[in-house]
């Protein structure tokens, strides 16, 4: 009853795998190192391998009785896809094809992908529900599509899963053992700590935006919310659940100037920065409406704004 977990040397990743092994399930992680340390998931069964590589995937579903897989093995940076758009096709896309198909060889009948709510782009009406229109803006968001189409079509060949649509994750462990490293991350939280850090101001990015504060507002989901969000799909497909797709998010809007704030209390420092131009692309507001997670996977978020930014500082201050 292993599970497979790509990409688990992540920060997503290694946050789940401890979920996963707190609650005493066995666990195999399958990992590049690209972009993942393996320090994370130290004690964890640990394969250093491309997703690509069948004969790697199939031996370690064989060596460790897989069962079932968790994929969060990716490139993420929606930048750099547009730059460089034959990588995130050939390493997202092509990769979790031979994923499947290495699966389906070695009888593994279950997945639960890491998608994204990037695949709505800029939504017509928030909080955003999943029959609302795909309109993935960058070609990062464009493979997240692809892969959900992919794994709705696997039903055929045998293969059930969850797609689970992130919001924006964020947080550490209670223990600010693991957390978002900035040198690895675009995202805000990250971008505020090292900010108040470093002392470098950092920007944000439009202060006109047609909100309360002027500020984009968008869903900061736990990270520690998210890994229990992959053992209740894990727990929906072993128990037959079908194949669904579910945004993951906490359903309320919080803007960049209500996460500085919250920095700023949490380390009681001030948070240097200074207010650029809009970014091309970003949406005035996105956030989820997590209903159906709830209603098929039993999952809702646990934890609010608070606790991710002060569990991001503790793991910032310590030291990293
Ligand atoms: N961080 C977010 O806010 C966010 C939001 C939405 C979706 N996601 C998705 O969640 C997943 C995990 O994100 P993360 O933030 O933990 O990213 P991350 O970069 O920290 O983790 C990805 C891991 O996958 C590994 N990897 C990449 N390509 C691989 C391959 N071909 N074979 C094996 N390992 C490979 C990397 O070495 C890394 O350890 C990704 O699929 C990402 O697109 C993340």
């Amino acid at each position: 009853m292993t599970v497979l977990v790509t990409g688990g040397a992540g920060y997503i990743g290694s946050h789940t795998v401890r979920a996963l092994v707190a609650q005493g399930r066995d666990v195999v992680v399958l990992d590049t190192l690209e972009l993942g340390d393996r320090s994370r998931v130290d004690g964890v069964p640990f394969v250093k391998a491309d997703i690509a590589d069948g004969r790697a995937v199939e031996r370690a579903v064989r060596r460790h009785g897989v069962t079932s897989a968790i994929h969060f093995a990716a490139y993420k940076a929606v930048g750099e896809s547009m730059e460089q758009p034959l990588r995130y096709w050939s390493n997202n896309v092509a990769g979790s094809v031979a994923l499947v198909r290495s699966l389906l060889a070695t009888g593994v009948d279950r997945m639960v992908f890491s998608s994204s709510a990037a695949v709505y782009g800029t939504p017509e009406r928030v909080p955003v529900t999943e029959d609302a229109p795909l309109r993935p803006e960058s070609v990062y968001a464009d493979t997240k599509v692809a892969i959900e189409r992919l794994l709705a079509t696997c039903g055929a060949v045998g293969l059930r899963s969850v797609s689970l649509r992130y919001f924006n994750a964020a947080g550490a462990s209670d223990d600010a053992s693991i957390g978002e490293d900035w040198d690895a991350s675009q995202n805000l939280v990250p971008r505020v700590m090292k900010a108040i850090v470093t002392g470098e101001p950092m920007q944000v990015f439009g202060g006109d935006y047609p909100t309360p504060d002027g500020t984009c507002v968008r869903d900061y989901i736990h990270v520690l919310d998210l890994a229990e969000a992959h053992v209740a799909a894990l727990d929906h497909l072993a128990s037959g659940g079908a194949t669904v797709t579910c945004n993951v998010g906490t359903g309320i809007g919080t803007s960049v100037a209500q996460v500085i704030d919250l920095a700023e209390q949490a380390s009681g420092r001030r948070v240097p920065r200074t207010v650029g131009p809009r970014r091309p692309g970003d949406p005035s507001a996105v956030y989820a409406d997590p209903t159906m997670a709830r209603t098929l996977l039993g999952w809702t978020a646990r934890r609010d704004l608070r606790d991710i930014v002060a569990s991001a500082w503790r793991w910032h201050s310590s030291g990293r």
